[in-house]
């Protein structure tokens, strides 16, 4: 299982020390939320904080774009560092236009992934899943961290595991919202290749052994 840590929850006066203490708790992968206030009703961070963040790591950076126009920024990230960058379903009208922001990541060399929120369904993106280097299963409402995990997302991890499989399609399952060491092990069985965590992992008092008990 892949570890991805949401920086959403850590500190940002002091993130170097947060970086470290995953890096050192066995995390492979950081993920980072970008918010705009629009797309989703919070505002976070962009893509020059994602280049400090990229002078003090080598881990894998995971971007989750929750933004209503990504292709405007994609080269802003890429350029920052980023080393996957995730959209949204929701963000475009039609499949076309998805499937040329996928090209234009993939073209840049790094990995692109899609991401759907609980009220999307899996069939909407199965035409996609060739294209894609990862599907994100949202397991809460984009926007904001510490919420509950939402049971539906169980289901579509194991449809999607079915799909990629029969498939043999090269496409990792991740998800995203409320993953503690409980739900995490319901993805885990469902089929889940990654996990994120945010303030299960930040709030607690041992960064590795909260790691340790999502892998
Ligand atoms: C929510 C973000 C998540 C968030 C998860 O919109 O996409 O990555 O940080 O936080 P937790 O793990 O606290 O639910
Ligand atoms: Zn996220």
């Amino acid at each position: 299982m892949i570890i991805s840590p949401s920086v959403l929850s850590a500190n940002f006066a002091d993130l170097k020390t947060d970086i470290k203490k995953i890096e050192e708790g066995g995390a492979s992968w950081l993920h980072y939320d970008v918010m705009d206030g629009h797309f989703v009703p919070n505002i976070s961070f962009g893509y020059s904080i994602l280049s400090d963040v990229r002078k003090v790591t080598d881990l894998f950076l995971d971007v989750h774009l929750m933004i209503s126009d990504p292709n405007k920024y994609l080269d802003d990230f890429i350029k920052a560092g980023a080393d996957l960058i995730t959209f949204h379903y929701e963000s475009y009208d039609n499949l076309d236009q998805i499937k040329t922001v996928i090209t234009k990541i993939k073209d840049q060399g790094i990995k692109a992934g899609i991401s759907i929120k609980p009220n999307t369904s899996v069939e909407a993106i199965r035409p996609l899943l060739s294209d894609l280097d990862l599907v994100l299963v949202m397991s809460v409402e984009p926007g904001f961290g510490g919420q509950s995990f939402m049971l539906n997302a169980v289901d579509k991890i194991k449809i999607l595991r079915n799909w990629i499989d029969q498939d043999k399609i090269q496409c990792l399952i991740e998800v995203d919202g409320g993953i503690n060491e409980e739900t995490g092990k319901q993805c885990q069985a469902a089929g889940a290749d990654v996990l994120v965590a945010g303030s299960y992992i930040f709030k607690h008092e041992n960064t590795k052994k909260a790691i340790e008990s999502l892998k």
